[in-house]
């Protein structure tokens, strides 16, 4: 066996068709016309460059996320929030049975550069793997210029509101959010807040509706509200969720428009467990053992509400909190 470096990773020259290979440990990454191309000491596997694109985007932006970012059925990253375990097949049972699965952890800030460097490389000046298909151009072919505006967006995350003074601004025309052309719809009026003297950092409101229809992303959970560790986190998607995301924590879902399909799958095996259909207002809980994907027929709200406390995968992994979020 040979020894591999953790502490740093390699960029190869560019192949013939202009994209450089990575090798972080025992991985190798290519990238051609149309394909990612991951190889591993036991194996190697081959991903869509648009599924993968999208979800290496997710995976960067979000710092490795909460527990598991599946980025298809055999390969992915698990967060330890400070390391980060990256396999191949470690969660697909057929895998695990052939003894052909693979993990290997790494400190987050090589694997996060190494990511980011991928990602930077490998995304053609016309393709934006936070927009949704129709909004953007295909990430196909030859090597053509970047993108590293749309893959370095900054991640909205307010320190306790949007709206509140020196916090997350609210979105408009004006600082280059206009309304999506599905959300044409959606009233703009924001409420008046009549604060107290003295209080006028303190109190505030906005309209959320108004706020999401001005995203220019999908699939992108971002801080509009905090308290403590309860995280507020809407969204809007269209199309699929880049990701399988295994959680280690509960997550709750408030389908604020529209309608999101779940599929929801045990969080190891990949065997299923049910399918979601969330329509508007419905409310779900994810449990802290599966894994799921969301479709969106239609550009949909959701509020992804999470519990952002450190402790929570320890105390679930070793049986102190339950699984799931309530008992009625
Ligand atoms: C999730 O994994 O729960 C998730 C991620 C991104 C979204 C929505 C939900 O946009
Ligand atoms: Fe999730």
């Amino acid at each position: 066996m040979t020894m591999t470096d953790k502490s740093s990773y390699e960029v190869g020259a560019p192949n013939e068709q202009g994209y450089k290979t990575f090798t972080i440990g025992g991985f190798t990454f290519q990238r051609d016309e149309f394909f990612a191309h991951v190889a591993w000491p036991t194996g190697r596997h081959v991903m869509s460059i648009d599924t993968f694109l999208r979800a290496l985007q997710r995976d960067v932006a979000w710092d490795f996320f909460y527990g598991t970012v599946n980025f298809d059925s055999v390969f992915g990253t698990v967060n330890h929030y400070g390391n980060v375990d990256m396999f191949a097949g470690r969660y697909n049972d057929a895998y695990r049975k052939a003894e052909l699965d693979h993990v290997e952890n790494f400190d987050s800030p090589m694997l996060r550069d190494a990511f980011k460097a991928m990602l930077d490389d490998w995304t053609n000046q016309t393709y934006d793997p936070f927009a949704s298909p129709s909004e953007t151009d295909k990430p196909f072919g030859v090597k053509n210029g970047s993108n590293t505006d749309a893959v370095t967006r900054r991640r909205i995350a307010a320190a306790r509101m949007v709206g509140v003074p020196g916090d997350e601004e609210i979105r408009s025309d004006a600082n280059g959010n206009p309304i999506n052309r599905m959300f044409a719809d959606v009233t703009q009026e924001e409420p008046t807040v009549e604060a107290e003297p003295g209080f006028e950092s303190d109190v505030a409101a906005f309209n959320l509706f108004a706020y999401l229809s001005r995203s220019q992303v999908t699939w992108n959970p971002s801080v509009v509200s905090i308290c403590k560790d309860s995280l507020f986190c809407p969204t809007t998607e269209e199309y699929i969720l880049p990701v399988i995301h295994g959680n280690d924590r509960v997550e709750w879902f408030v389908q604020l428009s529209d309608e999101i399909i779940w599929d929801v799958q045990d969080r190891d095996t990949g065997a299923v467990r049910s399918k979601v259909v969330m329509r508007a207002g419905d409310v779900a809980a994810m449990p802290a053992d599966i894994r799921h994907q969301g479709y969106s027929p239609k550009r949909s709200m959701l509020l992804v509400w999470e519990n952002n406390s450190a402790d929570l995968p320890e105390l679930i992994a070793t049986g102190r909190a339950p699984q799931y979020p309530i008992d009625f």
